[in-house]
């Protein structure tokens, strides 16, 4: 069975194959020697907005690993981006923006028009990876939420807790929803795009999710998401990523998505208790495993799949993006003890 095949039946909940798929989320190709080598030569931004390029990029995990899903190379900032907020990144490490939203004007001055052609890059880059995996591997867009969007745009980059976003949120809110439609209405264009290039499924990263205060929770994020699932095809798989307790999780399930990201912090069966099949379960392995040893790797992962075992709507993953400094040998015992399910 291929690994598409084996994607494609548990975003249906009708996995019976005794394994779950696997990818590894975001920054894929970070800790690889070969993707370091493209950045001696190529930014970052550069590579994204090269099709060949951004295409290399996303094939090189999946030569080494036998992944059964590949996440397209881009960024969730190629929206602010499209809608005039550029971005690149600071020496030290995170997001620094070319401008920050401190006034109404601003959010009045943000574009939505054209998304589709400002990033025809990414159309592109996705028509030419679908013909790469044809039906071996799976093909996942994603983008940005519309309340993690608003967190970068309004600071202007990264910062810890975002003060100036939830401050804006708090004293502004007429302003601050506008915001947030505006950004939902470029994603659900951008979205409609990759729908229409062959992709399997798209992942919404609600990666700021934490922040948002539980009192404003719909308002300020998940009704949101609802309006931009409510909007592209509805045949289409989405994922919602979110750091979120189980709790919450039920009530992210409500904005209709077909599969849960679930954080590494969360409890993966338990919310499996809560959430039955057919709803798509996503993780959870903690990303930090990938910096020890090939050993306790196997074991953690195989805790998760013996919790998971046989469930029919159970994607393996981290329960976060993979970071710099994870080493080969812990990828590859990920890999391997889940295949090693398989033959038996
Ligand atoms: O596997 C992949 O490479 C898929 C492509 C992908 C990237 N970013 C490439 C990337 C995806 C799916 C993302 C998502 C993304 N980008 C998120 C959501 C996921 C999450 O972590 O919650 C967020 C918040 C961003 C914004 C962003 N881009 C951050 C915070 C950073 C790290 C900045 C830093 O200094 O560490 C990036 C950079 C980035 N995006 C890299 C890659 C490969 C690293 C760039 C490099 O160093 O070469």
């Amino acid at each position: 069975m291929s690994g598409r095949s084996l994607f494609i039946d548990t975003l249906n909940g009708v996995n019976q194959s005794g394994r779950p798929p696997l990818w590894v989320m975001r920054q894929a190709g970070r800790y690889l020697p070969e993707y370091r080598a493209l950045k001696e030569k190529y930014s970052f931004l550069e590579m994204v907005k090269n099709p060949e390029l951004a295409t290399e990029v996303t094939l090189q995990p999946l030569r080494r690993f036998k992944l059964d899903a590949a996440i397209v190379f881009s960024d969730i900032l190629v929206i602010p981006e499209a809608m005039g907020q550029g971005y690149d990144f600071r020496n030290g490490g995170g997001i620094e923006m070319t401008s920050k939203i401190s006034s109404e004007k601003d959010i009045d001055q943000l574009s939505t028009e054209a998304i589709q052609e400002k990033l025809s890059y990414v159309s592109s880059t996705l028509k030419l990876l679908r013909k790469e995996l044809g039906g071996n591997q799976a093909l996942l867009g994603f983008c940005g939420s519309p309340w993690t969007l608003a967190c970068y745009m309004i600071e202007g980059g990264s910062a810890d807790g975002f003060p100036k976003a939830l401050a804006w949120a708090k004293e502004h809110p007429a302003s601050f929803h506008k915001l947030l439609g505006k950004i939902a209405d470029a994603l659900i264009e951008y979205l409609k795009m990759q729908a229409s290039c062959g992709v399997d499924a798209l992942q919404i990263f609600d990666s700021w999710h934490n922040l948002c205060p539980s009192d404003h929770l719909w308002d300020y994020s998940l009704h949101w998401i609802q309006k931009v699932i409510e909007n592209i095809p509805s045949e289409l798989a989405i994922i919602v990523y979110a750091n979120a307790s189980a709790d919450r999780l039920c009530e992210i399930k409500k904005t209709g998505t077909r599969a849960l990201g679930v954080h590494h912090n969360t409890d993966l069966p338990e919310v499996r208790k809560r959430l039955p099949s057919p709803l798509v379960l996503q993780g959870n392995l903690d990303p930090e495993l990938m910096e020890t040893n090939a050993g306790q790797v196997a074991i953690e992962t195989n805790k998760i799949l013996d919790s998971m075992r046989n469930d029919p709507a159970h994607i393996m993953n981290l329960g976060h993006g993979i970071r710099p400094n994870a080493k080969i040998e812990c990828m590859e015992a990920l890999v391997d003890s889940v295949l090693a399910l398989g033959h038996h």
